[in-house]
């Protein structure tokens, strides 16, 4: 069970620590989604000069704020190569909110205070000496704030850098364990590791051994943003808080599931990245697997980190990896081509910056997957994600199958379609299921219509960011939403035999399509060979 601070407690300045249940209703903020107040921290932010903190960590952080979300201890070190006092940086985090933060404008009084609890400290990431001056630093902060010694490292650097910044966080004695390695230290040290990690089986496995040489498993904060957002969470209450899905939930109803991470947008200037990368390594590997994990995996035990991961992890054991034939016949890879995305003109792939003329590399990936599992088997998992899509829509759709006689058909009325229940995970968030119904008047005419359950119209509340509520999990100490190292590196043998073929030239050739369409032919053919087609969002 996951330790959490009693809420209310860290506002009266005392840090209580005590197992509470994930669910425990706090009676001080009942009716607030988010009721758990983390214990005093410094959050360190290695590498708070990029692109990731002004982004998502500083608009995250300020929203946390605005919720009365963290305790007023809490306390912001921003640690990067430039030279900077605390007030430019400030000013560089007021702007990064004022330019993306999901609540704006800026309200004075909260960053007020907000600004009030930012440091900024200039250091190269292999200098002991930085490390050095981070930990007084971290020392006088614990004196002078009350942060009681607790600490969360935000890795937001390329990956190449991480083993060398947690040898160095460790040199300078700033890790203290789970809950006490290092009898010096008191309170506890976690690190948030952002994605990629890793870019094979192999080079994961490295990562994993290199950062656990300095922190255990259960500091380690392997962040999927997916996870955070609201609808893949409500993916499991959808599914285990209601008695009607469950028992539907299985290969005896559910003809296929279709997974779709598309994306309208191109590479954003990110050319150099994601020519090493690619479609499949960027989303296949983390965020569409992880959506098949929480989709397909049995009911934990209990709603808590270890049990969530461990079935997650049996479903990722479940599918079997390919071989070089299954890659061939059951995946599609392709690269955008010039076109028009919502009214825009779009260049082709190979004529990024940054991207080799005559790049192989995919924007567009679509896979058959099976779950060989007893509630899986026989049911096909289709995947696909892609760049310079016609629309950007993540959803989960399932199709159920027919019923058993086509009675209605025998009565004149056309053939009926498939059930289907669509997942909107973004945009326009929410649940559709599509049936058959009579249309009114003489004779028998069916017609597909839906019912559409939407977050907006639902409910009057914004949902959180995804780093909101993660930062604020690694905060309590709560790491349901993240991802362990066993998860990861099943992730990576799944796709390894892929990457292998496909690099190899041997797992079928590169498909182009055009930018603004739903990816290339080959993909729709991937589901017309078994009598399906893609659900177009
Ligand atoms: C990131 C990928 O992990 O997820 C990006 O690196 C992608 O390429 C992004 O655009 C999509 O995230 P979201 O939350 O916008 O769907």
């Amino acid at each position: 069970m996951a330790t959490k601070a009693v809420p209310g407690a860290a506002a009266t300045g005392e840090p209580t620590d005590v197992a509470t249940p994930a669910t425990a209703p706090n009676p001080l903020r009942k009716g607030l989604r988010l009721e758990r107040i983390p214990e005093p921290c410094t959050m360190v932010i290695i590498g708070a000069t990029g692109d990731l903190t002004e982004r998502k960590l500083a608009p995250a952080l300020y929203n946390l704020m605005l919720g009365g979300f963290l305790p007023p201890e809490f306390t912001v070190v921003g640690f990067a190569r430039r030279d900077l006092s605390d007030v430019a940086f400030r000013e560089r985090l007021h702007a990064s909110v004022g330019d993306h933060s999901r609540n704006r404008p800026v309200k004075a009084s909260i960053w007020a205070s907000f600004a009030r609890s930012v440091e900024y400290q200039r250091g190269e990431f292999h200098d002991p000496n930085a490390f050095a001056e981070l930990t007084k630093r971290l020392a006088r902060i614990d004196r002078d704030r009350g942060t009681a010694g607790n600490r969360l490292f935000y890795l937001a650097v390329p990956p190449v850098l991480h083993p060398e910044i947690v040898r160095q966080l460790a040199a300078a004695g700033l890790v203290a364990s789970g809950e006490a390695r290092d009898a010096r230290h008191k309170g506890w040290t976690r690190v948030i590791v952002e994605k990629p990690f890793g870019s094979d089986l192999a080079s994961a496995r490295q990562l994993n051994r290199e950062i656990s040489e300095v922190f255990n498993e259960d500091q380690i904060y392997r962040i999927d943003h997916y996870l955070g957002k609201e609808t893949v969470q409500n993916l499991a209450v959808f599914r285990f808080g209601n008695g009607l899905f469950e028992p539907i939930w299985n290969r005896r109803y559910i003809d296929s599931v279709q997974i779709t991470v598309a994306e309208t947008v191109g590479i954003e200037g990110r050319g150099e990245f994601y020519d090493q990368t690619g479609a499949l390594r960027d989303i296949v590997q983390n965020h569409a697997l992880q959506l098949l994990a929480v989709f397909a995996m049995e009911p934990p035990i209990e709603f808590q980190a270890s049990d969530l991961r461990d079935e997650k992890l049996k479903v990722l054991r479940a599918v079997k990896p390919m071989t070089q034939r299954e890659v061939a016949l059951s995946t599609v890879r392709g690269q955008y081509q010039a076109g028009w995305v919502a009214g825009e003109q779009v260049s082709p792939y190979r004529e990024e910056p940054e991207v080799a003329p005559d790049s192989q590399r995919e924007t567009y990936a679509a896979l058959k997957l099976a779950i060989q599992s007893w509630r899986w088997a026989g049911v096909p998992f289709y995947l696909r994600t892609g760049k310079a899509l016609a629309t950007r829509a993540t959803e989960i759709a399932v199709q159920f199958k027919q019923a058993p006689l086509a009675l209605f058909e025998r009565a004149g009325a056309s053939s009926l379609d498939p059930n289907v229940l669509a997942i909107r995970i973004q945009p326009d968030e929410g649940i559709l299921l599509r049936f058959g119904a009579k249309v009114p008047g003489p004779g028998l005419q069916i017609r597909g219509v839906n019912m559409d359950f939407r977050y907006g119209s639902s409910f009057a509340v914004d949902s959180p960011d995804a780093y909101e509520t993660l930062i604020l999990d690694c905060m309590i100490g709560d790491a349901s939403l993240f991802t362990r190292a066993d998860e990861l590196e099943r992730a990576w043998e799944i796709l390894d035999p892929i990457l292998t073929a496909w690099e190899s030239g041997e797992g079928g050739e590169l498909h182009f399509y055009e930018a603004g369409s739903w990816g290339p032919a080959a993909a729709d053919e991937l589901l017309e060979r078994d009598g399906r087609t893609w659900r177009h969002p």
